[in-house]
């Protein structure tokens, strides 16, 4: 395991896991536990950015989200989840990362901007909210990752994570501001200069066909939905198509999910050529297919889910085995960083019980 590339990916616990994780990220991280060393971390703290009076949601969701994994294929034998909130590594790399990014320069993250419009949050958030940037870049280097699977939304933080390496490997590592990304640790860098992983479908649009899938829109299919409540939101989707003879955009909400679901490319086709040619083919008979193929995706997740429903011990010992693996390879990283900025005056060992 120890030896494969490594890389680092993650969410927030702000509810439970749906449809737009799965095709754009957690499909993805299923298929590289066979290839790499996998660490997914549970960025618990940032949850706290907005939800600080909610310790006790906050602490649920997390639960609730390695459930969501576990049940979406992760195999914790193979694959680390971790707490962020246990690895003491990360928010001390946070403090030293925040000095070489100047203050502006995080302020203009588009992620955090979207995230302050979106979320209502003026000018009264907290001083922690923006420094959850800078966290998410220790998030990253802790780990000394070759890349960063993402959805486009994170991209922003993927390019400060890259700054935030090439700075450190410069000021403290005597690596040329010419090298090369790629040549950072040849030439004596600690961190790798990470890149991101971007899947095939970057961003999920929701059930109402204009905005991305997401918990705070009331618009997500949910990996633990019933058969029912997904067939249900399923039919909910709305084309503005009053026939099934009238010609259909091939392009809408609900052809993109046919497309992403329904896994015999031959019949996508089909369906989405009489769609457009509105060759007698109705929203509601499209709806029940593409339902039943996103339920035969769910059905294995549903069950492998109902086996850690309520068992909150077996989801912590998950989370203390996979926590421990993270500090192992964080407190390695720590160490070097320290050493480079002058900072190694003991060694130390995390003990976790
Ligand atoms: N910000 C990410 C999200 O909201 C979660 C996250 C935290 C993350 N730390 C990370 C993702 C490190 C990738 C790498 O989805």
């Amino acid at each position: 395991m120890s030896n494969r590339p490594r890389i680092l990916t993650g969410d927030t616990p702000t509810g439970k896991l749906h449809l737009g994780h799965w095709v754009g990220s957690v499909r993805r991280r299923v298929e590289l536990q066979e290839s790499h060393d996998c660490y997914f971390i549970l960025a618990n703290m940032h949850a706290f950015t907005t939800r600080s009076d909610k310790t006790d949601e906050i602490r649920a969701d997390t639960l609730e989200i390695v459930r969501d994994l576990l049940a979406m294929g992760i195999d914790p034998e193979r694959a680390s989840i971790f707490l962020q909130s246990e690895v003491p590594a990360i928010a001390e790399l946070t403090f030293l990362f925040a000095m070489l990014l100047p203050y502006n320069r995080v302020m203009r993250n588009p992620t955090l901007k979207d995230e302050i419009r979106v979320k209502n949050l003026g000018d009264s958030y907290s001083f922690g909210f923006p420094l959850y940037a800078v966290g998410q870049t220790a998030d990253i280097l802790a780990f000394r990752p070759v890349s960063v699977p993402v959805g486009e939304d994170q991209v922003p933080h993927l390019e400060l994570t890259r700054e935030v390496a090439r700075r450190f490997n410069q000021m403290y590592c005597g690596v040329s501001d010419q090298a090369e990304d790629d040549d950072h640790v040849a030439e004596g860098g600690v961190f790798p200069v990470p890149r991101a992983d971007v899947g095939a479908v970057g961003r999920l649009v929701g059930i109402d066909g204009e905005n991305k899938m997401s918990k705070s829109l009331n618009n997500a299919v949910y990996i633990s939905d019933t058969a029912k409540q997904v067939q249900k939101k399923i039919n909910k989707i709305y084309t503005g198509r009053q026939s099934a003879t009238e010609p259909g955009d091939p392009t809408n909400v609900l052809m993109q999910y046919c497309e992403i679901f329904i896994p015999d490319a031959d019949r996508v086709a089909e369906i989405k050529d009489q769609y457009a040619r509105g060759a007698d083919i109705g929203d509601g008979h499209i709806k029940q297919e593409l339902g039943a193929a996103i339920n035969e995706l769910l059905e294995p997740m549903r069950e492998r889910r109902a086996k850690y429903e309520g068992d909150d011990a077996f989801v912590i010992d998950v989370l203390r085995e996979g926590t421990r693996r993270a500090n192992a390879v964080t407190e390695e990283t720590l160490a070097m960083a320290k050493e480079a900025c002058s900072l190694g005056f003991f060694d130390r060992t995390l003990e976790l019980s």
